[in-house]
């Protein structure tokens, strides 16, 4: 649901989340957009779940699926390893999360969505490749952020094709706002990555504009700029459709200072 984006209901049912008082509400915000005290960063769309999905809630869901509680998420026992712990914020339908744990099997994903459509066609992908290394929050990720994730506890975050909310009047709805940066990168370890990539480009100037701001990170890229695509994310179908019809794509990189 990227590139040629579903849409976000302006009339469908909104999640509500908290998000620190911006110190500095200037820094990175689209002209003539504050920065709320909350952020909705996403609606509940419609949408139904497939007999495949739901036997796959039934049947993998006691082992993938954890439940949300406000307390220190503890990595080892979900996993049952220690391994690297990449967070992922919003995976959709799940395509690119199976492809990277595929191609990634020392690390942990924790994955967080709450589209529940999403929730099934991923638990669906992890039985037909037998993935290992996924765990599934059904849950808004700001919270999880907020109560469970202790700082300098995540060796990675990945937000790939994130609302885009084109609106003006919505565009204080998106992610990636320093208030939410500046949280993501203290739970990174030093040399952790923040790696967000989108095919909508006044949002990538965002994402550029709001990492380089956050004194935490630095650019992956020595000359600064948007990154290559790094070799694990792969070209989704959406992605694909996206760039056949001339959309551009932009990988945004950065690490925690160490
Ligand atoms: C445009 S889709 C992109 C999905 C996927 N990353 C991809 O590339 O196809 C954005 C997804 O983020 C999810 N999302 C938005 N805000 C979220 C939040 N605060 N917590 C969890 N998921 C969220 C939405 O439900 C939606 O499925």
């Amino acid at each position: 649901m990227n590139a040629t984006y579903s849409s976000t209901g302006e009339n469908a049912e909104s999640a509500t989340v908290t998000a620190e008082s911006p110190a500095s509400s200037a820094s990175g915000a689209p002209a003539g957009v504050a920065y709320p005290k909350t952020i909705k960063s996403y609606v509940r769309r419609a949408g139904r779940t497939t007999t495949g999905q739901a036997k796959a809630f039934e049947d993998l869901g006691p082992r993938f699926l954890l439940s949300y509680a406000a307390q220190p998420f503890d990595a080892a026992a979900a996993f049952g390893r220690t391994a690297p712990l990449i967070l992922e914020i919003g995976f959709g339908m799940g395509e690119a999360t199976a492809h990277i744990a595929r191609v990634r099997p020392d690390d942990n994903f924790l994955c967080c969505e709450v589209h529940e459509p999403g929730v099934g066609a991923l638990l669906k992908r992890i039985g037909e490749q037998d993935i290992g290394n996924i765990r599934i929050l059904q849950h808004d990720a700001v919270e999880v952020i907020d109560n469970m994730l202790a700082p300098g506890s995540l060796d990675g975050i990945h937000i790939f094709f994130p609302d885009p909310w084109h609106k003006k009047k919505h565009n204080k709805r998106r992610l990636i706002q320093p208030p939410l940066v500046a949280k993501l990168a203290a739970r990174l370890k030093p040399g952790g990555y923040l790696h967000c990539a989108t095919d909508w480009q006044p949002y990538a100037e965002q994402m550029l504009e709001v990492l380089s701001a956050e004194p935490l990170l630095a650019n992956s890229q020595p000359a600064g700029g948007f990154a290559p695509q790094p070799d694990y994310r792969p070209l989704t179908k959406f992605e694909n459709r996206g760039l056949r019809l001339g959309h551009g794509v932009w990988d945004v990189v950065f690490r925690r200072r160490p």
